[in-house]
Formats: C-alpha cells, structure tokens, sequence
C-alpha cells in the first residue's frame, strides 16, 4: 500500500516523512502547490512521482491512501476529490475552520468515503498509559484534570495562519480536547475565553483557557498559552503537563513520562522515554509524539481501512472533534456556556 502526501510543507517535513522512513511505510508520491518546495522535499525523501497538481496524485495508480498535510482550508475541495475517486484520507488536525465547509465535509459521509482525522495525540505512549491508568479500577472516578502547555509561538506575515481568529483554538486546544475525548468521552457543556499578544506578528487568539463540565462531575481546565515569552529560547514544542486527579490518586503526566501517586501511599510509579544513550525500562513509552506518533497514526489507519466498524468510529470521532472545537471558538467568541450533544453516528 503506497501513501501519496498532499502539502510537503511543515508538518509533511519535520513529522510525516521522518515517522513513515523509520517505519518502512512507502510513501509513492507527493504533490505541493510551490514547486521550489516539491523539488527539495521529494529529493530529500527520494520520492518517485512529484507534482503539483493534487488531482493527478489522487488518481494515480501508484497511489492507494491520501495524507492530507494542507492548511485547512483547502481540506473540503481535497477530500471532495478523494471521495470522488474513492480513495482512504488521513487528514490533518484542523478538519476545517468555518462551519460551512464542516458542513461540506459531514456531506462526504454519505457518499461512503473513508475518512480520519489524524490526531496523533493518541499514538503518544504517554498519552496512551495515562488512558490505561484511567480506565483501570485502581484509579478510580476521574474528579479534576488540568492541562497546561506554554510556548511562544508566532507566525510569518503572510502565512495561513493568520486568516484563523481563533487560531490556538483550531492549532492546539483540538489536541486536548481530543485527548479528553480519548481519556474521558464527551464533555456535557464547556466555556472558553482566549486572548492575543500585542508584541506578536500573530494578531490572533494564542492564548485560551478553556473549563469543560462532566455528567460524571469531572471539571477540565485546560490552559494553552503561546504567548508565554519566557519560552521563546526553549527547546522543544509542545510542552504539556497534565494532572489527573482521581478518586484513589493522582497521575502527573507529560508526553515523555507518567508519574501514579496512590492515595495514602508512598510509591510512586514512573514510566518514562529513554534519554539520549538510555536503553528503554518501559516498552509502554517507545513513541514520542514528534515524529513516532505521526508514523503509528497512518500505520493504524492502513490496517483499519477495511474494517466497517472502525469507519463509523472514524465519523463519529471527526464529527464529535471538529463540533467540540467549534463550539469552544464560539465561547470564546461570545463568552457564552455552550452544550455539547455528541454525534448520532
Ligand atoms: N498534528 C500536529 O501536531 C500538526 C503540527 C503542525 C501542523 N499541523 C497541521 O498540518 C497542516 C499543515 O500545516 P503546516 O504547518 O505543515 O503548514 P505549511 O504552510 O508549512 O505547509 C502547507 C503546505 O501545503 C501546500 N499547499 C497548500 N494548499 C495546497 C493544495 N491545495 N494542494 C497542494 N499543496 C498545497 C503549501 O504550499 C505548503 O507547502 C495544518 O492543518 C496544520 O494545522 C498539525
């Protein structure tokens, strides 16, 4: 099975490519709009077919599966073709950012085309230990979790970017409230408020909290700010810590360790990414999210796609995602509590 790549800008460079090399998944072509780019990706990662033109990589022979890795914008004219040549799509997070193409794209669902958001979030080992904790008995009703993830991050004038008025909504928060979809299920209602830097080139929402509300009584907090200027030397990006606290204990976890304190107990149990030379304790955190997790994600999604089930939970879960993100943009937007129903799907 051949993987063509539309978009071989950022993400497609420093996450895509690298995570399907180290995983032997072939990738048969790849198509960017700007030339200059396609020549240099396409040499760097000996790519056979190249081209600019999306609709010529959709219907090529050689090419079995689609990796979407544009801005979001062209997303709803890219899958319309995909759908149109029954080709599978992994598309990147964000879906789409106004509710008009949200509504272009719920259309495809009805033609049978094979869709899936590519939330790479939830192939991170850490990520993944931290929903087994929760999902074991051990750990009890979840009461209280909080995210916080901080950087500075601005953007070149001219880029895609700046068109997003809620741009860290669309950019980062859909990541967490993924991870709450994943760890928790569908929140009952939520309310968020975002805010810009004045010293940014950015002019657009960077910064959000965002609380979401639990049938169950679980309250999330989550805290994304790319404003943080204390951050703009550091390495790295993302950064996220995130505290669960549960009926029976507490997990602190970022995305290279996981930390379960039981209640009333001295032992705390580490899981932990090797550092550089340090062989692995702990086959459970053998992937990173940059690039491994980007790897696992299209792996998971060749094997599902012949798998009926998985194509509704792949609706269902893009429906729910994109409406959840939506919903926290308007909030912001409006400073208004809003309802979340998840998907009949
Ligand atoms: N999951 C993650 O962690 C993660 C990280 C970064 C970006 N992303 C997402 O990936 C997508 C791309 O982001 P990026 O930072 O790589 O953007 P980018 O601007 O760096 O690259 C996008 C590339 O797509 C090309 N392009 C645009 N429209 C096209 C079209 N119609 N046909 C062919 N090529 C086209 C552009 O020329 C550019 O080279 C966005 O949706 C972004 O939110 C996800």
């Amino acid at each position: 099975m051949s993987i063509g790549i539309i978009g071989a800008g950022g993400v497609a460079r420093y996450a895509h490519l690298p995570a399907y090399r180290a995983l032997g998944l072939d990738v048969g072509a790849l198509c960017d709009l700007d030339a200059g780019v396609l020549r240099q990706v396409g040499a760097d990662y000996d790519v056979p077919i190249t081209t600019r033109d999306p609709l010529e990589l959709i219907t090529h022979d050689a090419v079995s599966v689609i990796d979407l890795a544009t801005p979001p914008g062209s997303h709803l004219e890219l899958m319309e073709m995909a759908a149109k040549h029954r080709k599978p799509v992994l598309v990147q997070k964000p879906l789409c950012f106004t509710r008009q193409d949200f509504a272009g794209i719920r259309k495809l669902k009805d033609t049978g085309a094979r869709v899936r958001m590519n939330l790479s979030g939830r192939h991170v080992s850490a990520w993944m230990k931290v929903a087994q904790l929760i999902k074991s008995e051990e750990f009890g009703r979840p009461l209280l979790c909080t995210f916080s993830n901080r950087d500075w991050w601005d953007r070149q004038p001219g880029r895609w970017d700046h068109g997003i008025d809620q741009y860290i909504v669309f950019e980062m928060v859909i990541h967490h409230l993924d991870l709450c979809l994943f760890w928790f299920g569908p929140p009952r209602r939520l309310t968020a408020r975002t805010g810009s830097h004045p010293r940014q080139r950015l002019q657009r929402a960077n910064f959000a909290t965002v609380t979401l509300e639990y049938e169950s009584g679980l309250i999330v907090q989550i805290i994304d700010d790319w404003t943080m200027n204390e951050y703009a030397f550091a390495a790295g990006h993302p950064f996220e810590d995130v505290i669960i606290t549960g009926e029976n204990g507490v997990i602190r976890a970022s995305s290279e360790r996981v930390e379960w304190s039981p209640l009333n107990d001295n032992n705390i149990a580490v899981w932990h990414r090797p550092r550089p030379g340090q062989r692995l304790t702990s086959e459970e955190l053998s992937f990173n999210w940059f690039p491994d997790s980007f790897g696992q994600s299209m792996r998971c999604f060749m094997e599902d796609l012949s798998k009926e089930r998985k194509m509704r939970e792949d609706w269902r879960h893009l429906v729910d995602l994109t409406e959840l993100t939506f919903l926290v943009a308007e909030s912001a937007a409006s400073d208004e509590w809003v309802s979340f129903r998840p998907c009949p799907y």
